[in-house]
């Protein structure tokens, strides 16, 4: 269609990705079989079956065992070039991923073999691809504030080629304010600090985000249009949201896609962006996310412009980077 080739030609940048979410099913088998795992289904079709989830948590419970697989650093290297040479198939020019060490390192896998992975990818894409990057270490929500402080320990070696830190997993009974003093010490480090927030979570968590922890984007924050007082705080500080609309209906967020509150937050003045989430879950990369998006809300080629351009504004490169993106 039309749409879908406009979609195709705008440059992108995608600012809210999980790599341990970009796990195809197809390359979850190959490396089960090379790595002797046996999973838990038959085929790649039942694995497929398995993707409905009622909530968040019914998500993460799968894609945590999803992540079992992965034990060596070519691992975290396939996975990584997987998804940048599918978004680069799509127009997608900038990335800043998220990787969670926690999920890894928790059944053994050292820190270092999870990164140099990812990294040696990135740098691949780099040159090949013509893809920048930044890479953000998300703390699981679930665990503890120590064992944040542990991973941020861990970090330290690898502190060059990370550049932010990230906060995801269960977010109900999960507040920000729970990793107050890691933040703080991650932000000492010289980290740029995010965190998802409102995704299920109530305004309140995007409050906390922005006044606990000091964050300069939130990721998702769809929850922020019943609070007026937020809204005003976003615009006028300019505080970018990341959202994933086939992540939000896939994890019943919103109910159908014509429900999505990102055309609201467009006219409310916020910067809101449209990203992927944990594409190999949610059945949808980046131009499906917007083609789905403007098809749903009916946006003008004036709101998808500005979706795209509101990503680059968001995103961590600098002002000369940017010009040479766009
Ligand atoms: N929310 C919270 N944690 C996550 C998500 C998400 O959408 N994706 C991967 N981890
Ligand atoms: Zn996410």
């Amino acid at each position: 269609s039309q749409l879908k080739t406009i979609i195709q030609g705008i440059p992108k940048a995608e600012l809210h990705l999980h790599l341990e979410g970009s796990f195809e099913p197809e390359l979850m088998f190959e490396i089960a079989k090379r790595n002797n795992i046996v999973l838990p289904y038959d085929s790649i079709e039942s694995v497929k079956a398995a993707y409905k989830f009622n909530n968040l948590q019914e998500f993460l419970d799968i894609y945590y065992a999803g992540a079992q697989v992965l034990l060596y650093e070519q691992d975290f290297f396939d996975l990584t070039w997987a998804y940048l040479t599918k978004v680069h198939s799509e127009n997608v020019v900038h990335v800043e991923v998220f990787f969670d060490p926690q999920t890894h390192t928790e059944r053994g896998v050292a820190f270092d073999i999870v990164i140099n992975g990812i990294h040696r990818a990135l740098e691949k894409a780099k040159t090949d691809l013509n893809i920048s990057y930044k890479l953000i270490m998300s703390y699981l929500r679930h665990l503890s504030e120590e064992a944040a402080f542990e991973t941020l320990k861990a970090s330290l070696p690898f502190k060059d080629i990370i550049d932010g830190i990230g906060l995801d997993s269960s977010e109900m009974g999960n507040p920000p304010s729970k990793f107050k003093e890691v933040f703080k010490a991650s932000a000492k480090q010289g980290y740029k600090l995010v965190a998802h927030a409102g995704e299920e979570g109530p305004a309140d968590y995007i409050w906390e985000a922005l006044d606990i922890l000091k964050v300069v984007r939130i990721d998702h924050g769809n929850r922020c249009l019943t609070d007026g007082a937020l809204v005003k705080r976003l615009v006028d500080e300019k505080i970018a949201l990341t959202l994933c609309p086939t992540s939000n209906v896939a994890l019943k967020v919103i109910q159908k896609m014509n429900e999505h509150p990102v055309a609201k937050m467009l006219e409310k003045g916020i910067i809101a962006t449209i990203h992927s989430d944990d594409p190999a879950y949610f059945g949808g990369y980046m131009n499906e996310n917007y083609y789905q998006t403007a098809k749903a809300l009916n946006l003008s080629l004036g709101q998808i412009q500005q979706l795209a351009i509101n990503a680059f504004e968001a995103s961590w490169m600098s002002t000369a980077e940017k010009e040479n993106r766009i």
